[in-house]
């Protein structure tokens, strides 16, 4: 039985985490859990699954339901998300929080020398050199959860590194591809909650809607990976059923493809480096008609180049590109600014905040805080984002 701990269980990858646990009850035992608020979902697991520790996040709800709840002990806020990961008997944790706020948490685990299943890339984009220098140090086995790669970690590992020329990172093109440009100004939360091919949670979906998910995908991919930003390409696949393409010197290009559903990378992130076994879902690969690959544009996904920028800056920039989003997408989602102006705020956050290259996480922490503090500044000021 392998202990696993779900930082996030309540979200969208945490409750494919949770299907995939059902199927595979003898192999792998829920040991503790995290939900900001949703104390629905945390009771009926907690009854399901009987894990040892749980821990309710939301500053609101402290103490509201106890300090147990059956056999299951139950704490609160952020600062306890590293209890739950520390605990002896978990030998695996899914961080399938959103946002940046996953650092702590996921820095406790690779301390304890748990296996990282990363959903989180918030966490990687921020704090990117900090995170691969404690991976080096504690030889921590990350395996990504993202299914664009976690596809290219399955092909990059097939492949000896030096014979690829260059990694794909496949994007659906979001909610408005083929909206008319001119009409992204006046977009409601509802049409950008709306994925043609994917189920996820609010944030990533918007983030999706402007390729800026893929942006940050674009500098996660840097980290885990380690290709330059040159070596780098994305191209928009509106069937979002191959999801990450290796190119090898020799021009051949080797692709990954299944049905966009993140059970099959949870799964494969759970097992490694153990093969996972059969999965009782659907592989059908005569109802996949058509494949089309085209690249982005530029003037409708601002936000790509953006992160490109950003990677290619290094230091803080990432770090910025990722908490001017954070803010945005949360103005945008409140209905307090557009969803042109999401990327506008990056911009601009870039171009003002100082980029430097800390050594330890306190200064990213402190970017991150300044990045925060500028963008609600400028929302007040209503500059940008008029
Ligand atoms: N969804 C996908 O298919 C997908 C694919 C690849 C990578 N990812 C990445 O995985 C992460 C999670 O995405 P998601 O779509 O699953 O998000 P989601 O559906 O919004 O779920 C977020 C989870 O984080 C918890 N949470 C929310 N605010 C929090 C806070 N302030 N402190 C601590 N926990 C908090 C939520 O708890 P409550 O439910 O109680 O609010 C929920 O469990 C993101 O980094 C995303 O980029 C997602």
């Amino acid at each position: 039985m392998v202990g696993v701990s779900v930082l996030g269980i309540s979200g969208s990858v945490g409750s494919s985490t949770v299907k995939v646990l059902r199927q595979f009850r003898d192999q792998f035992s829920l040991r503790s859990f995290s939900v900001h608020s949703n104390w629905e979902i945390a009771k009926s697991l907690v009854l399901e699954f009987s894990p040892e520790v749980i821990c309710i996040t939301d500053p609101k709800l402290v103490g509201q339901f106890g300090d147990s709840f059956g056999s299951t002990k139950i704490l609160y806020g952020d600062e306890n998300l590293s209890e739950l990961v520390k605990l002896p008997n978990v030998a695996v944790v899914v961080t399938a929080v959103v946002g940046a706020r996953g650092v702590l948490p996921t820095i406790a685990a690779i301390e304890a020398g748990k296996k990282i299943a990363i959903a989180n890339k918030e966490t990687l984009v921020t704090f990117g050199p900090l995170i691969n220098q404690l991976v080096a140090k504690h030889k921590t086995l990350m395996v990504p959860v993202d299914s664009e790669h976690n596809a290219l970690f399955q092909l990059i590992e097939r492949e000896t590194r030096s014979n690829i020329r260059a990694i794909t990172l496949t994007a659906s093109g979001g909610s408005f591809r083929t909206l008319p440009i001119e009409a992204l100004e006046h977009v409601s939360v509802k049409q950008a909650l709306n994925h043609p091919t994917w189920s996820m949670g609010p944030k990533i979906t918007v983030d999706s809607a402007g390729l800026i998910n893929k942006g940050l995908e674009v500098i996660e991919a840097h980290f885990l990976f380690g290709f330059s930003f040159d070596e780098i390409e994305v191209v928009i696949h509106p069937q979002s059923l191959t999801h990450g393409i290796i190119e090898t010197l020799d021009g051949a290009c080797l692709q990954y493809t299944s049905h966009p559903d993140m059970v099959y990378p949870i799964a494969h992130s759970l097992f490694y480096p153990n093969p996972t076994p059969q999965m009782l879902i659907e592989r059908k690969p005569s109802t996949w008609k058509t494949l089309e690959f085209f690249p982005p544009d530029t003037k409708r996904y601002p936000g790509l180049d953006l992160a490109f920028q950003a990677g290619r800056a290094g230091g803080v920039a990432p770090c910025i590109y990722n908490a001017a989003n954070e803010e945005a997408v949360a103005l945008f989602l409140e209905e307090k600014i557009s969803f042109t102006t999401i990327p506008r705020l990056i911009e601009s956050a870039l171009n003002q905040i100082t980029n430097v290259f800390p050594e330890t996480l306190e200064g990213y922490l402190e970017k991150d805080k300044e990045t925060r503090n500028y963008i609600q500044k400028e929302f007040k000021k209503g500059g940008v984002t008029t």
